[in-house]
Order: structure tokens, then C-alpha cells, then sequence
């Protein structure tokens, strides 16, 4: 029967935030090596053997039919673009990438976006809004509250700057699968939602643009999602335990 939230053993625990870390750290070191100039294809190559230097495994790569290391998005996608031989990253453009690492039976799953240089006002304001809806987000995982108030926490933040909220994806538990329930919802949709507990870990992630919430899916790769209107996007995301007292940020490190 499907449960409506995953609550992880203490030895549970231990594994995921020793992948978390490992995830993070991975994260990191794609972002410092990433230089305009590169293709995606190249950050993507790049990314994969940081992940094997950890001795574990892209957790994305064969998940679906998903086909790289890591998802790299740029400007107007969303998420889950794949790396492309012919995509040469530019000064101007704005960089997403998410990493899954996979190892000692657990696993991250962790994203930013950043830029190269200085972004124009309203790049900037994107950047600065999906973060911080992210901080806001988090400040709401505590034990007692609702999935419900992370969602509102986000959507409040994201409303704020002035951004639009994607809603064709979600935020979820994660640890030992990639995608474990519940669901996060980066705006308030579906009620409450579950009591937040001890021992849930959850992915918070909010997908924000400078226009509107809509997306569509490439329909010759399957996979990247853009922006209908062709607006901006950015895409930030933490790996949150749940604790007895503040929330604990498992892929937190130097870049974010
Ligand atoms: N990392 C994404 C998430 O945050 C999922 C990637 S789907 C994959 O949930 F196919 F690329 F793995
Ligand atoms: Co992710
Ligand atoms: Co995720």
C-alpha cells in the first residue's frame, strides 16, 4: 500500500547523511568547474567523474530512461536538461544543475543555479527569490508542522519577488529511493498534507520564473522542460531532515 510519508530508521539516517554530504560536495565541484565556453555535454562528462571519484553512482543516469549524469539547465529550462555535444555554454546564460549521488545504499539529490559575472536586474531578483524561497522553506520543516506550511512558506517567498511558481513538478521524500513520498509542493494545492516527524528526510525545491508557471517537455528528447512563455528559470534544492528541533540541511556546503 503507498504510505503518504517515509519516516527513516537512525541507521537509515546515518547512510543518508553520509550521501547527502558526498552529494553536495559533488555538487560543488561541478558548479567551480563549470566556465562558459564548455558544452553541456562537456559539464556533464565532467560531473560523472567527480561522482566516481566518490566511488558511487550518478543516481540519475538510468532512472526512467533519463540518460545523463547529472540534469543541466539553462536560461528558459526548467529542469531535467541533458547535456548536449552542441550546447556551448554562453557568458550571459544562467546554469542549473542538479546532482543525484548514489552510494552505500542511500543517496542526495541536490540543485542550484548560477551565473557567470553579473546578471541584469531581473536575473538577479530570480536567483535572489528561488534561493530564498528555499530558506523559507526550510525554516518551515519542523517537526508538527504540514508539508502544507513548506509549500506556503515557498509560495509566500516566491509571490513576494514577484515569480512565478512552477506547479508540473514537485519536491519529494528522498534518501534511500530517489523519490519517496510525500510530495512538496512549492505552492499550496492539495491541503495539509502529512504531519512532518522525526526521521522524514525531503527534498524542498522550488522551480521559479520571471513569467509564468507553465512548462512543456521536449518533445524530441523526452526529458527537458521549458518555460511556455520562454521566460527565465531558476531551480534550487536542499535535502532537509527532519529533527526534534531545527531542520537539518544534509547537502548543506560552501556554495549555497
Ligand atoms: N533531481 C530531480 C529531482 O530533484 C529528478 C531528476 S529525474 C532524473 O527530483 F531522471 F533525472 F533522474
Ligand atoms: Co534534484
Ligand atoms: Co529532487
Amino acid at each position: 500500500m503507498s504510505r503518504s510519508q517515509n519516516v527513516h530508521t537512525p541507521e537509515e539516517v546515518e547512510r543518508i547523511r553520509f550521501a547527502a554530504g558526498v552529494t553536495a560536495q559533488v555538487r560543488d565541484q561541478i558548479a567551480a568547474a563549470a566556465r562558459p565556453g564548455m558544452t553541456t555535454f562537456d559539464l556533464d562528462q565532467v560531473a560523472g567523474e567527480f561522482i566516481r571519484a566518490t566511488g558511487g553512482k550518478s543516481a540519475f543516469k538510468g532512472y526512467g530512461d533519463y540518460p545523463g549524469n547529472i540534469c543541466i539547465s539553462l536560461n528558459d529550462e526548467v529542469v531535467h536538461g541533458i547535456g548536449r555535444p552542441d550546447r556551448i555554454i554562453q557568458e550571459s546564460d544562467i546554469v542549473s544543475i542538479d546532482v543525484g549521488v548514489a552510494i552505500n545504499g542511500a543517496l542526495g539529490d541536490t540543485a542550484l543555479t548560477f551565473g557567470f559575472g553579473t546578471q541584469p536586474e531581473d536575473v538577479a531578483r530570480l536567483l535572489r527569490g528561488t534561493k530564498q524561497s528555499l530558506t523559507e522553506g526550510i525554516a518551515a520543516a519542523r517537526r508538527g508542522n504540514r508539508i502544507g506550511n513548506v509549500s506556503r512558506a515557498v509560495e509566500r517567498c516566491a509571490k513576494r519577488f514577484h515569480l512565478g511558481v512552477v506547479r508540473d513538478y514537485v519536491g519529494h521524500g528522498c534518501g534511500i529511493q530517489l523519490h519517496e513520498p510525500p510530495e512538496v509542493p512549492n505552492f499550496a494545492a492539495y491541503g495539509e498534507g502529512p504531519v512532518l516527524v522525526p526521521g522524514m528526510v525531503i527534498c524542498i525545491e522550488p522551480m521559479l520564473t520571471l513569467g509564468s508557471w507553465e512548462v512543456k517537455v521536449n518533445r524530441h528528447d523526452g526529458w527537458t522542460a521549458t518555460t511556455r512563455d520562454g521566460s527565465w528559470s531558476a531551480h534550487f534544492e536542499h535535502m532537509i531532515l527532519i529533527t526534534e528541533n531545527e531542520p537539518e540541511i544534509l547537502t548543506w556546503q560552501k556554495t549555497m
